[in-house]
C-alpha cells in the first residue's frame, strides 16, 4: 500500500545539508544551517543551561504529565519576561514544543474557527509558515517583505498588498531578526504597520524567535509589547532555541491575548489541539529555561553568554562590509552591517545563486539565504570573492 504515498516537498533548509554531504569537495562551505555557530563552527551549550541542568538533574521530583497547556510557572515566567508589563490577566498560555508547535496549534485554532480568517504572510518569510499553514488547513495569502535585489524592505507594497485584508483576518510577522532577509522594519515603519492592522480589524500575529540577536533580549522583545499594549486581541509564538541555543530541547510557548469571556472556551480549544496533535510538550528545555530565568545569577549569565552570540553575529556581518571595501572598493555586501541576526539574503539571481555553489563551493538555502554565523575569519574573503565573480560574470 505505501507505494501509493506520493512525493512530499522537504524543506529546501533540510535538504541543504544532504546537498552539502553530497558535494566531494573538500573547499566547500555550508552557509545553509539554521542555527547559532562560534568562530570554531562550533554550536555549545551555555554554561547557563549546563548549570540549569545540573540544578535539575538534584532537585527533580518527578517527572509526572504536566497539563496539556504546561507549567503555569514557566508560562507566567515567559509572558513576565517577554511582555513586561502587558503580561497579566488578558492572556491564555500554553508551553509548546518549541515554536513550531506553537504556530501549528495556532494555525489549526484558526483553520477550525467557523468562518475562518485568513492568515496574511509577508514574502519572503520563515519557511516552513505555508507548510505549517497548509498542514492545519488554514486560509492564507502573501504581500511582498522583501526585494532581494534591491537589498530593502518593500513596505508600500505589504501595505498596499494588505488592504485586501477583511477586519478579522490575521497578520502573521517576525519578531527582530526577520528570518530569512535579515531585514526589520524601522520603529516608524512598525508603528505605522501597527496603525493599518488596527484601523482595519486586523489581528496581528508576531512571532519571536531571535530575541537577544538584534540589540539586547530586553530591547528586542519591544515590538510584542508594543502590540499588546495596543491591541485588545493579539497572538504571540515564541520559541527559545535559538536564544538559549537549546535547538532539540524544544522550548516555546503559545500567547493569546484575549477578553476574560473568552478565557475558558480558548483554554479548552487549545488544550483540545494539543492533545490530538503534538501533546504534552517536553519538559527539559522549558524547565532549563525556567530554573535561569527564576536565578538571577543564571540569568545574568544567560544573558551575558547571549550578548556574546549577538557581538559575534554582529560583528561578523561588519566584517564582511569592511573586507568587500579593501578587497574591491564595492559595498555591494554593505547592506549586510545594517541587518540583524543570523540570516541574510545575498542578492542573487537565480543563475548567480546557481553559480556559487556550483563554482565556489559555497552552499546556501534556495532564495540565496546565507548563515551569517557560520562564517570564520578565514571565509569572509572566500564569500565576498565568490560573490564578487558570479555578480561580475558574463551571462
Ligand atoms: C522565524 C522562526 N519561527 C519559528 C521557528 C521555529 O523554531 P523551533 O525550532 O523552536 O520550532 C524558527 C526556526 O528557525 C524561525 O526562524
Amino acid at each position: 500500500m505505501f507505494e501509493k504515498v506520493e512525493e512530499y516537498p522537504v524543506d529546501p533548509i533540510m535538504i541543504g545539508a544532504d546537498y552539502f554531504a553530497q558535494d566531494p569537495r573538500l573547499d566547500k562551505l555550508n552557509l545553509t544551517v539554521g542555527i547559532y555557530q562560534d568562530a570554531d563552527g562550533k554550536t555549545p551549550v551555555l554554561r547557563a543551561v549546563k548549570e540549569a541542568e545540573q540544578r535539575l538533574v538534584e532537585t527533580q521530583a518527578s517527572k509526572s504529565y504536566l497539563a496539556l497547556t504546561g507549567d503555569a510557572d514557566y508560562c507566567a515566567l515567559l509572558g513576565q519576561e517577554i511582555l513586561g508589563e502587558t503580561w497579566g490577566r488578558d492572556w491564555v498560555a500554553a508551553q509548546t514544543s518549541g515554536g513550531a508547535v506553537a504556530l501549528r496549534v495556532m494555525a489549526d485554532l484558526l483553520a477550525q474557527m467557523p468562518d475562518a480568517p485568513t492568515v496574511w504572510l509577508q514574502t519572503p518569510t520563515y519557511g516552513n509558515y505555508i507548510p505549517i499553514l497548509q498542514a492545519a488547513g488554514a486560509r492564507f495569502r502573501q504581500v511582498p517583505y522583501y526585494d532581494t535585489i534591491r537589498r530593502a524592505i518593500t513596505f508600500d507594497q505589504m501595505l498596499d498588498g494588505l488592504s485586501a485584508a477583511k477586519s478579522g483576518d490575521v497578520f502573521l510577522m517576525q519578531g527582530v531578526c526577520h528570518n530569512p532577509t535579515g531585514a526589520d522594519m524601522t520603529p516608524e515603519q512598525f508603528e505605522a504597520l501597527l496603525t493599518v492592522l488596527e484601523a482595519r480589524g486586523i489581528v496581528p500575529w508576531i512571532d519571536l524567535a531571535y530575541l537577544g540577536f538584534a540589540q539586547s533580549f530586553e530591547a528586542d522583545c519591544a515590538m510584542a509589547q508594543q502590540i499588546a499594549a495596543r491591541f485588545a486581541e493579539c497572538i504571540v509564538c515564541i520559541t527559545l532555541s535559538k536564544s538559549f541555543g537549546i535547538y532539540r530541547d524544544r522550548a516555546g510557548a503559545l500567547f493569546v491575548k484575549t477578553g476574560q469571556a473568552d478565557h475558558p472556551r480558548m483554554h479548552r480549544a487549545i488544550s483540545a489541539i494539543v492533545r490530538a496533535g503534538a501533546s504534552h510538550a517536553p519538559d527539559h528545555g522549558p524547565s532549563v529555561v525556567r530554573e535561569i530565568l527564576q536565578d538571577q545569577k543564571l540569568k545574568d549569565l544567560w544573558l551575558q553568554e547571549l550578548d556574546q552570540m549577538r557581538a559575534r553575529v554582529a560583528q561578523v556581518r561588519a566584517d564582511i562590509a569592511q573586507a568587500e571595501a579593501e578587497a574591491f572598493g564595492t559595498r555591494d555586501l554593505a547592506y549586510l552591517a545594517q541587518q540583524s541576526g543570523m540570516f541574510s539574503l545575498l542578492p542573487l539571481t537565480e543563475r548567480q545563486e546557481t553559480a556559487l555553489t556550483r563554482y565556489h563551493g559555497i552552499h546556501v538555502v534556495k532564495g540565496a539565504r546565507v548563515n551569517v554565523a557560520r562564517l570564520g575569519p578565514e571565509d569572509i574573503g572566500w564569500l565576498i570573492r565568490a560573490v564578487h565573480e558570479v555578480v561580475t560574470a558574463p551571462s
